[in-house]
């Protein structure tokens, strides 16, 4: 059922303003993989794979990231700035800011525009001591996380009155003021330098605070106060959180989807997300507001901005980083429809499709071309290799395929390498959703990315969604799903439920894996302390993170993926989901190993007999994620649903499935 109007698909009312255990067991092909389950006498469920008709191939991209600065994602989130409104920029210039809790200290602080360090970034503070080390505190993003003895790199811009102090002090402080280590910046003169410096953190606190103190009485001003943990990954000056980078990569994505979502429409075209304004000297970056900052009024996240601290060439660095291929989102000339569905005249669209064409070049373009140079000024001579654009994020009407036939068309002669991302109707039981799918399939497209946000049942129901989609035309991006379950005290839990849901649904799109090119769980973090959306596939504090079961999920299918389709049925019928089991099978090239996907949503166990056509097992391993229907994981218990260790004997071809269980048979063939 298509949600209610000024509803989204995923049920959430948009803002008024119009305008387990996973276990990995080794063993011998020939004896029963024994679950410590209660036995059920049903007979068992056949799965036959036929390895000698191979299918399609299975796109490298086939299981991949959707990211989105939401719930504090970027800014407060993998993007480690340490310091909120660090330039002053927040339409309210000293949010974040505060007088500093030191005793002896006496004097004063406004924020000033008269002579700026940078037109981009016209405000910094001014601060007067009046007696003694007077300062100003900074409460970080909903505190800031530090850690006893490792190393923070602090970064300002500053300058001295005429009878100022030469130098400032960077401290991190509890929220008792007391000291938690720091480091003085000396050598500041009438004009605005950039310092530097390295604090050592003297103890472990998840809500400190940083403050900057004048070195005694006298006006100090201050602009872009950084504080970054050294060991940010690959160690870049403005790298990104490492433990964060660490969970993406292990999913092994086959994709990185940016910066978003909504965030590429705005509520307005004037919020709209512009790559252009993201790249370069961080302290030239315009901040904006965050759409997601008073989105949802019981979500309400007033310091909510976008830096850009993390802007496109981050975000393709990243996508390097992880091994995924790079797939930038564009605004197509439409705000959100859920907002202002604000148009750009179709006679004033050309900027951007300028847009798209400057940032193939910017990605891809030789070192010799305006924006190729630009890219390898920022560190990347190399190219980025990008081959994918989406043309707007859950667009629909008319007037969006007038907008999308434009640039396909532009694109389509001066690029023909680069494949359009296009979006279908996220309301699919509607009407339009039909018509739009016509229309851009006349028009042409790469891909068309559907959206799901739904209860568990409706993907378990929809495993065959794709069976009967036509194979040709546009390639499926299924670039937003998630299950969600009913809210328990104002979130949408992320139990292994919702997991097992998803674990179907992905059986259905790796069978369909000839049509369906790429997928994302979505959204992909929040910050336990200042999130709008629920679920989410990853969820972190100021210190640590977690992976939902959700999460464990995704990271056995994109572990697992395998190199071709194999034909699979249950009990002899090849729809999926016969007597409530969903499977799928592929073939690991390289490995030469058969990969059986089994998912069991019951409350029982389920014994399978497992036949490979046309091949002989000489081995197999398994990786099983269960667990209990609630089981969740959580910053105390980080990996209660997670990858665990475990051998089992296997006879006959037969095993035995645990009750909600997601099970991964790898079995070497000869
Ligand atoms: O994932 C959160 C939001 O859901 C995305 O921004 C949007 O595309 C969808 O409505």
């Amino acid at each position: 059922m298509a949600p209610a109007p000024g509803v989204n698909a995923a049920g959430w009312q948009y803002h008024p303003a119009v305008r387990t255990n996973l276990v990995l067991l080794t063993a011998a092909l020939t004896l029963p993989l024994v679950a410590r389950a209660p036995r059920v006498d049903t007979p068992p469920v056949r799965v036959s794979v036929a390895v000698n008709r191979p299918g399609a191939t299975i796109p490298s991209t086939l299981l991949g990231v959707f990211f989105e600065d939401i719930n504090f994602a970027a800014d407060g989130g993998i993007y480690p700035e340490r310091v909120k409104n660090r330039s002053f920029e927040f339409p309210d210039p000293l949010m974040g800011w505060r007088r500093a809790t030191l005793t002896d200290a006496a004097g004063r602080f406004s924020v000033e525009t008269a002579t700026p360090a940078s037109p981009a970034n016209p405000h910094y503070l001014r601060v007067t001591s009046t007696a003694g080390k007077f300062g100003v505190s900074n409460e970080g993003f909903r505190g800031i996380g530090i850690r006893n003895g490792e190393r923070y790199a602090v970064r300002l811009l500053a300058r001295r009155g005429a009878n100022g102090p030469a130098s400032v002090r960077v401290e991190f402080e509890n929220t008792q003021g007391r000291a938690l280590g720091g480091v003085t910046l000396e050598g500041l003169t009438t004009t605005w330098q950039k310092l530097s410096g390295t604090i050592t953190a003297e103890a472990t606190e998840l809500h400190a605070l940083a403050r900057v103190v004048t070195g005694g009485p006298g006006t100090v001003d201050l602009d872009m106060v950084s504080v970054f943990p050294a060991d940010t990954w690959a160690h870049r000056e403005n790298g990104l959180r490492a433990d964060l980078v660490q969970l993406l990569k292990d999913l092994h994505p086959g994709f990185l989807r940016f910066p978003g979502g909504c965030i590429v429409e705005g509520r307005f075209l004037e919020g709209r997300y512009q790559w252009k304004k993201t790249i370069g000297d961080p302290s030239d970056r315009t901040l904006i507001v965050n759409r997601w900052n008073d989105e949802f009024s019981g979500r309400a996240a007033p310091d909510y901005y976008q830096t850009f601290g993390l802007g496109f060439y981050e975000y393709f660095q990243l996508s390097e980083d992880i091994g995924a291929s790079p797939l930038p989102i564009l605004n197509c000339g439409m705000a959100c429809q859920f907002n202002s569905g604000e148009l750009a005249p179709l006679d004033k669209i050309d900027p951007y499709i300028q847009d798209a064409l400057d940032l193939i070049e910017f990605a891809n373009g030789a070192t010799t071309t305006p924006w190729g140079a630009k890219r390898a000024a920022l560190g990347h001579p190399a190219p980025f290799n990008m081959t994918m654009i989406g043309v707007g994020n859950e667009q629909w009407g008319p007037q969006y395929l007038e907008r999308y036939a434009k640039f396909a068309k532009v694109l389509g002669a001066q690029h023909p390498e680069i494949r359009l991302v296009a979006s279908a109707d996220p309301f699919t039981e509607r009407e339009n959703f039909k018509t739009q799918w016509d229309g851009l399939r006349k028009i042409g497209a790469g891909f068309v990315d559907e959206h799901f946000y739904r209860p568990p049942q409706w993907f378990y129901d929809n495993v065959g969604r794709y069976d009967s989609y036509p194979r040709t035309g546009p390639k499926i991006f299924v670039g937003e799903y998630a299950a969600h379950l009913p809210q328990r005290q104002g979130m949408r839990p992320s139990t292994l439920t919702a997991a097992l849901a998803e674990a179907a649904w992905l059986t259905g799109l790796e069978r369909n894996a000839d049509l369906v090119g790429m997928s994302s769980f979505a959204p992909l973090f929040a910050h336990v302390d200042a999130w709008q959306w629920t679920p989410n596939l990853i969820w972190f504090d100021n210190l640590t993170s977690f992976g939902t079961p959700s999460y464990y999920v995704q990271q056995v299918f994109g572990q697992n993926r395998g190199t071709t389709i194999l034909p699979v049925t249950i009990d002899g019928d090849a729809k999926n989901g016969i007597g409530g089991v969903f499977a799928s099978a592929s073939l690991d090239q390289s490995a030469r190993e058969v990969v059986v996907k089994l998912v069991n949503p019951g409350s029982d166990a389920r014994d399978v007999a497992l036949a490979l056509d046309g091949a002989t097992a000489v081995g197999a391993r398994a990786v099983t994620l269960t667990g209990t229907a609630d089981a969740e994981n959580s910053l105390e218990s980080p990996t209660a649903v997670s990858p665990s260790n475990a051998v089992a004997s296997v006879t006959s071809g037969k095993y035995s499935l645990p009750p909600r269980s997601v099970v991964v048979l790898r079995v070497r063939i000869s």
